[in-house]
């Protein structure tokens, strides 16, 4: 960023980054579209959006303490800004965002039934998109080892019952099965629009066979949540990610910068 000095905090490798045409950016109905920022575009990110910033999104970005988190939300902003204004007609800098009670960013202007989900973790962000329904995206780095101790205990209060045992029955490799259940649910509850202030234990996720491998479904207090496409999506070998949408056939495209 020119201003604030935003850009300029922190010096890391930097990867080529093509940012898509606006006028090529199309969004059909039906259509969920999940682009990926790897950090290593984080910085050139940064460079090349951090000026189609508004000024709380600055104000915010400059309250990170460490120069890697100021550079990986404003490279994460500054792209979900670039693929809005493009998939709108509109540009980037001219969006207007508020914030839900629950946290969740929502469009204010222009007003768009245009749904986006954004997740991040070490090493990479994932923005998600799609056009008058909710969804939600998340993605957690694996974390080295097979086992989780005490998975019951951390547990508690987030995974529902049929969950706790699909956990105790994986153990000894459990770490893989519960980074499952917790993306999962995180998709569906940032889809919901309400992330962890919702009791996560009363949604249960599992896989569904019958739509095939990658493919979940989940309910509510025992009651089957129809006319949604969850699904686990491949973001390579270190990191776990989920999608949830309320649609019923989405059509899956992934995107690099
Ligand atoms: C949503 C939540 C589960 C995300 O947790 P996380 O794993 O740490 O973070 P992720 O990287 O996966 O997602 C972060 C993004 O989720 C989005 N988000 C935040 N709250 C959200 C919500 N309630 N619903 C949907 N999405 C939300 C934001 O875009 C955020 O990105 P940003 O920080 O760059 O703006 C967590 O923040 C949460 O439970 N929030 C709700 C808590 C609440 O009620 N807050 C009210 C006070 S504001």
């Amino acid at each position: 960023m020119q201003q604030d000095g935003l850009a300029t905090r922190g010096a890391r490798a930097a990867a080529p980054l093509v940012l898509p045409q606006p006028e090529r950016l199309a969004l059909p109905d039906g259509a969920v579209q999940v682009w990926e920022l790897a950090d290593t575009q984080v910085n050139p990110a940064c460079t090349r959006l951090a000026h189609t910033l508004a000024p709380d999104e600055r104000a915010r970005a400059l309250a990170f303490r460490h120069a890697r988190h100021c550079n990986g939300y404003v490279a994460r902003r500054g792209l979900l800004r670039w693929l809005l204004g493009g998939y709108l007609h509109c540009r980037p800098e001219a969006l207007r965002f508020t914030i839900s009670a629950f946290g969740k960013p929502v469009l204010q202007w222009p007003q768009a039934r245009l749904a986006f989900s954004v997740s991040h973790t070490d090493g990479l962000a994932l923005l998600a998109f799609a056009r008058a329904c909710c969804l939600g995206v998340d993605v957690e780095r694996r974390a080295g080892g097979e086992n989780i101790a005490g998975v019951p205990e951390f547990g508690r209060g987030i995974f529902s019952p049929q969950e706790a045992q699909r956990l105790a029955r994986a153990r000894p490799a459990s770490a893989d099965a519960l980074l499952s259940i917790w993306t999962r649910k995180e998709a569906l509850l940032k889809a919901l629009g309400m992330g962890l202030s919702a009791d996560p234990s009363a949604y249960t996720t599992e896989d569904d066979w019958q739509r095939g491998a990658g493919h979940w479904r989940a309910s509510r207090d025992g009651t089957a949540m129809s006319g949604w496409s969850c699904l686990d999506l491949d973001a390579g070998a270190e990191f776990r990610a989920a999608l949830a949408v309320a649609l019923p056939d989405a059509s899956l495209t992934w995107h690099r910068c």
